[in-house]
């Protein structure tokens, strides 16, 4: 199978990564010519690999080599299979510049935090396959092509304009088997968001890990309005969250991740554009248009767009 994959962070490099050991004909898309310029045709991975006790833990290190080349590159054929995992604000300008080289029924990932841009694109493109997933690997790049998996994590994936269909689910299982399809992907990817508004704007304002927010009293019970506006608006929306209320599971995937920096804290502290306006931003956008009232995310949403200016 052949695979384009559009947004060269971290989450791109490690499917580029999985896909490659898997055999399949990857491709990196890569917009920047300083950073193309550099990419010498292969990228590190490191990872800890189990020995022979599960408690001892070892480093290790590879080279993946996959070739890349620029949006506009001459002579290249069409692409049937694109992946796209830049930022959520990034991805439908990153989708537009690549429109072009798509076969007719091409088949789209996006595989980001946030909501707005995969439903714009499904909207969009009726004709092309849109899907979208979410998911909790984590990694970071330690330079420009030197990859950090921190933690092994699951994804889920589903197509927006044909929820039942389950071929790319079946087909991606072959390179990653903590995979599964999800028959409600417009439903996973709220419960993601409502995660993700419950946690990433409060620890870039109190400037803490992730675990401080269920452990201290005063974040916590900020957190639990957060999350209580949250349910109001998905509620209204009839999309089902969680089996227990919002903010016990923010609670719980807070203490899960205690040690980690959410990625708005990151971009914050790094001076650099976050995801809120497709986080906080989308959930205040649908709170408009259905008129409930979400007045602390509007706070924290004005916030963050005053920290990061
Ligand atoms: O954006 C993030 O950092 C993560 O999605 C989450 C869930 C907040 C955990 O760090």
């Amino acid at each position: 199978m052949q695979w384009h994959i559009l947004g060269a962070g971290a989450i791109g490099l490690l499917w580029a990564a999985k896909f490659q050991r898997t055999g399949f004909n990857t491709t990196l898309l890569l917009r920047n010519p300083a950073k193309l310029a550099t990419y010498r045709g292969t990228f590190t991975i490191v990872e800890s690999s189990i020995q022979e006790s599960p408690t001892q833990k070892a480093q290790q290190s590879s080279q993946i080599a996959v070739p890349a080349q620029a949006l506009d590159a001459p002579d290249c054929g069409l692409i049937h299979n694109l992946l796209i995992t830049t930022k959520s604000y990034d991805s439908l300008s990153a989708f537009n510049s690549i429109r072009h080289r798509l076969a007719d029924n091409a088949r789209i990932l996006l595989l980001h935090n946030g909501m707005g841009p995969q439903q714009a694109i499904a909207e969009q493109n009726p004709q092309l396959q849109v899907w979208a997933g979410s998911t909790t690997d984590g990694a970071y790049l330690n330079s420009a092509f030197e990859l950090i998996r921190a933690g092994h994590g699951h994804t889920r994936i589903g197509r927006l304009n044909d929820p039942q269909d389950q071929s790319l689910s079946n087909q991606l299982i072959s390179c990653e088997q903590a995979l599964s399809h999800s028959p409600d992907i417009h439903a996973t990817l709220w419960q993601k968001l409502a995660i993700n508004c419950a946690i990433n704007p409060l620890t870039a304002i109190y400037q803490c890990r992730n675990g401080e927010l269920s452990s201290h009293a005063e974040y916590r019970a900020h957190m639990q309005i957060i999350c209580h506006e949250v349910e109001q608006v998905a509620s209204h929306l009839q999309t089902p969250l969680f089996d227990q209320p919002l903010i016990d599971q923010a609670c719980l995937v807070a203490e899960q991740t205690a040690n980690n920096y959410s990625s708005m804290y990151q971009d914050v502290i790094h001076q650099r554009r976050s995801e809120i306006e497709t986080i906080t931003g989308y959930l205040c956008q649908q709170a408009a248009k259905h008129k409930i009232p979400v007045p602390e995310n509007q706070r924290l949403y004005e916030q963050i767009i005053r920290l990061q200016a």
